[in-house]
């Protein structure tokens, strides 16, 4: 290549790369695959290599260019920082609309902006004809810290910003924006640290705030930062009318702005908006601590104007907080129904976000002790939507003489010797006759594998409790009399149990297989061993090789699930089953149907808006797909919801297509 040719291919390339960070930081829609992308960036890195003359600051390759420095330059900001007054409530939301009425015409009609309020850190960007000059800490709102060589290793930000129509970029702009840390790179990074033996970080708001204070760039760029832009401070010469305005303005040149930002005509579509996402924010791959509603004209922003820096148009909606503060009485084990210990924590009752709390899980004995949770401690706990409460950490220091969690060496239950397997973060009790691994797998059955009606989990553990109930086989021995001498039972409730209990014999053999509990044998893995070995004759037959073809499962289950048929005790059982009549065989209610679908494969990663993971997975089925439980090169596509997870990337370098919500709708309509 000539030296012309060489500085025109140097160019289309970061055109080219420029455009596909743009589709996926910002559009959240690529066009190309990573391997695409990356043989892109490579070539670009190749020549400027080659050619170092042609290398310029705002190159994508140049982000992590400049060395460590001992400290922080202080910087004033173009225009203050300021920051947001709060309301928690429809009532004082209402009185602050009253007050910004009141200020404007009396007729005037108001719009809002709302946009969710990211936990992170609040970060000024300054381009200078469309190229990132400098970027900021928020600091004291006046004067912050200069991080510009941290900003520029976060790939959302950009070193150029877009030019649409190749308009002329305004000569000073100061865009705002918070930086966070995805949940899904926090844990990445907690797990890493864990399994250096490493201190892991507390949350997510501090590990980024503290990434972007990282004297040394190149750790900054191992964090995985991102950003959301919401606003401009100094904007030379740009003539927007509305917030909203400015949003979709950023979104086109470049910058990452928030999907979830809404514009409202009305105060009580506000009022909704900030009591849905109460809900709704555990869904996201960031935290959030509230909505941000801004006025949404500018011209009446400005003449509502400021006070002692916070803006008379906007105002931070908070929640009631999630977390609270109580003393952990004492730390339990429970055997759950495959036998994995799980540690929970007795707590002294504390209300946290309007729910009275006093229990909560504490997951595993590593995660405890990563946490440093100790008997007596004062503990932060979380609640996190409709999920079971959780200890966050201590707070420091422990309870006097407090020492740190053992797992028991023998089963609290029956005595066994507890195992913990290599490579796996929970203990077990190996006996599979273990009691409590009895009643709690009884519950599965009645409540999850065979749903029957009328019997849930406190006929269970009633039963249980007088001995009447040890197994599953015990069940559909129950007879009328036996019930209808229990308290609370006539002769009809009896006999509507017993017919239930009878009827649930017809169930699907996948649904059997579920109901087992047969180590890592979910819902979906279940269905898959149902039709592939068809019987339950064929899966006692089955040694660990035959189990591996199974779509979806790799050897370590698979010896996990051949081991546990061959196991006297469990062959026992399903002969037992056969005795009473149990479908152990696979039939039309299991078969899947045919279709367009047929022969593809799908995974479901994400929380979807408008479907249950259930619903997604049998309108896919409907279709003849397959579903199943990990991406690998034969899947055909991932279907994505919010907070997608590790899946995702694994999709994107694996190649496999990308199945956003609407696309997943029109694919099984
Ligand atoms: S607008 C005058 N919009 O909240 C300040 N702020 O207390 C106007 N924040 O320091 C700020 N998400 O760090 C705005 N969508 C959003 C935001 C947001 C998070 C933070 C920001 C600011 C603090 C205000």
């Amino acid at each position: 290549m000539g030296p012309k040719a060489v500085q025109k291919r140097v160019a289309e390339l970061r055109e080219q790369v420029s455009h596909h960070n743009y589709r996926y930081h910002v559009l959240d829609d690529p066009e190309v695959s990573d391997a695409e992308y990356d043989r892109l960036f490579d070539e670009l890195e190749r020549l400027e290599d080659e050619h170092p003359q042609l290398v310029t600051p705002d190159s994508p390759t140049q982000r992590v260019g400049a060395a460590p420095s001992d400290r922080f330059r202080k910087v004033e900001h173009l225009t203050p920082m300021g920051s947001l007054e709060k309301v928690t409530s429809d009532e004082t939301l209402a009185k602050w609309a009253d007050d910004v009425r009141k200020r404007l015409d009396s007729d005037e009609p108001v719009a809002y902006v709302t946009e969710p309020k990211i936990d992170g850190s609040a970060v000024s960007l300054v381009y200078e004809d469309g190229i990132l000059a400098r970027g900021a800490t928020r600091g004291d709102g006046e004067r912050g810290e200069d991080v510009t060589p941290n900003l520029r290793t976060i790939d959302a930000i950009p070193l150029r910003m877009r030019s649409p129509d190749a308009e002329a970029p305004p000569a000073v702009l100061e865009v705002r924006g918070e930086v966070y840390f995805p949940l899904s790179a926090f844990n990445r990074l907690n797990e890493r640290l864990a399994g250096e033996g490493k201190k892991t970080a507390p949350n997510p708001r501090n590990a980024g705030a503290g990434s972007l204070r990282q004297l040394d760039p190149r750790i900054t760029a191992e964090r995985e930062l991102s950003i959301w832009a919401y606003g401009v401070g100094r904007a030379d010469g740009l003539e927007l009318e509305t917030q909203w305005e400015i949003l979709e303005w950023l979104r086109e040149r470049g910058f990452r702005t928030n999907p979830h930002a809404r514009l409202h005509e009305s105060l009580e579509s506000v009022a909704r908006e900030c009591e849905e996402w109460e809900r709704r924010r555990i869904d996201l791959d960031y935290e959030i601590d509230g909505i941000v509603i801004k006025v949404a004209s500018l011209d009446q922003q400005r003449r509502l104007g400021a006070l002692h820096g916070r803006p008379r148009w906007a105002r931070a909606f908070k929640w009631a907080p999630m977390t609270a503060q109580t003393k952990l009485l004492k730390i339990h084990v429970r055997v759950g129904r495959t036998g994995a210990l799980n540690p929970w924590a007795r707590l002294e009752p504390v209300e946290v976000g309007g729910v009275t709390v006093s229990q909560a899980t504490l997951h595993n004995e590593e995660d405890l002790n990563r946490k440093d949770i100790r008997q007596g401690d004062t503990v932060i706990v979380q609640r996190a939507g409709d999920v079971i409460p959780q200890v966050v950490g201590p707070v420091l220091p422990h309870a006097k003489g407090a020492k740190p969690f053992r797992m028991p060496k023998r089963c609290p239950l029956c005595g066994a010797e507890i195992v913990k397997p290599e490579g796996e973060v929970m203990h077990r009790c190996p006996n599979s006759a273990c009691p409590s691994r009895g009643l709690e797998s009884l519950i599965n059955w009645v409540m999850a594998a065979a749903d029957i009606e009328g019997v849930g989990e406190q006929f269970v553990r009633r039963l249980w409790d007088l001995g009447l109930l040890r197994s599953i086989p015990d069940l559909y021995r129950l007879t009328k009399e036996q019930l209808a001498e229990l308290e609370g039972y006539g002769d009809i409730s009896a006999q509507n149990a017993v017919d239930a209990i009878e009827a649930s014999k017809r169930i699907p053999f996948s649904r059997v297989l579920f109901g087992l509990n047969i180590p890592d044998v979910g819902w979906v893995t279940a269905q898959n061993l149902a039709r592939h070995f068809g019987s339950v004759d064929a899966l006692l037959a089955a040694r660990q090789e035959d189990v591996e073809e199974v779509e979806g499962i790799g050897p370590d289950r698979a010896e996990s699930i051949a081991t546990w048929f061959a196991d006297e005790k469990n062959r026992a059982l399903v002969e037992d089953l056969r005795g009473l009549g149990i479908r152990l065989e696979l039939d039309e209610t299991d078969r899947p149907v045919e279709g367009p679908l047929t022969g593809r494969s799908y995974v479901i990663t994400g929380t979807l808006e408008r479907w249950s993971r259930e619903e997604a997975k049998a309108a896919l089925e409907a279709k003849g797909a397959k579903v199943t439980d990990s991406v690998s090169k034969k899947t055909s596509g991932l279907v994505v919801g919010e907070s997608p997870g590790s899946k995702l990337e694994k999709a994107r370098r694996a190649g496999v297509e990308i199945i956003d919500e609407p696309a997943f709708e029109k694919l099984v309509s």
